[in-house]
């Protein structure tokens, strides 16, 4: 079974009330989902492999520890998903990202796959997928699919908000994936939004509604 963790730090709790807040505008939004990204980046990145390189400092010669050559890569679930990479990249500026477009099909209400572009290389990476909201876990449950048909076989869940339901759906369909979550949250409504939420996270962070 992947591992779940729920990000337990201050500085991620205090992010994410004002992320909640339904009275942050779009560009506040946007740079604290980018923050709190990049505070999840800590956890998420923790156990990349090191090794050692030589180098000079202004007093000597002496060895010390840099990422190995790991590659990993990016993936968010469009719209929303998109809101985490800038985070991402800063942390990580090598990695490569790919792309996962899914809708929902009004009539069997099932996740269909509309874009999927990834790094060539995909079996070699680490891919990290991000999606800000993990409420039914339909559409992480789709691309994950996705990613995996296309060879990847290392991958990361990391999301800001989840519903307990989600969880236990990613959990069920793809046991072999690690989850991260910036808070846990108490249920879904009737209409699959987490409660209590964010609302929208596309509309909250385009400004579309
Ligand atoms: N997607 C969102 O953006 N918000 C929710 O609450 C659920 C799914």
């Amino acid at each position: 079974m992947g591992e779940l963790f729920v990000m337990n730090h201050p500085l991620i709790k205090h992010k994410i009330t004002f992320i909640r807040d339904k009275n942050t505008g779009p560009k506040e939004f946007r740079e604290l989902v980018k923050e709190v990204s990049m505070l999840m980046g800590y956890e998420v990145t923790r156990n990349l492999e090191l090794e050692d390189i030589e180098i000079e400092t202004p007093i000597t010669t002496t060895k010390s520890k840099v990422i190995s050559g790991k590659k990993l890569g990016i993936v968010p679930i469009l719209r929303a998903g998109l809101g985490m990479v800038e985070g991402m990249l800063t942390l990580l500026p090598a990695a490569k990202v790919g792309h996962v477009g899914l809708y929902r099909d009004p009539e069997t209400l099932q996740a269909v796959e509309y874009y999927c572009k990834l790094p060539k290389d995909v079996e070699e990476r680490t891919l990290i997928v991000t999606d800000p909201m993990l409420a039914t876990g339909v559409s992480a449950i789709s691309a994950l699919e996705a990613i995996k048909k296309r060879g990847a076989k290392d991958i990361k869940l990391m999301c800001l908000i989840a519903a307990p339901e989600g969880v236990k759906a990613i959990q069920e369909a793809h046991p072999d994936v690690d989850i991260y979550l910036g808070e846990m949250d108490e249920k879904l409504n009737d209409h699959a939004y987490i409660v209590p939420g964010l609302g929208d996270a596309g509309d909250r962070l385009y400004g579309t509604k």
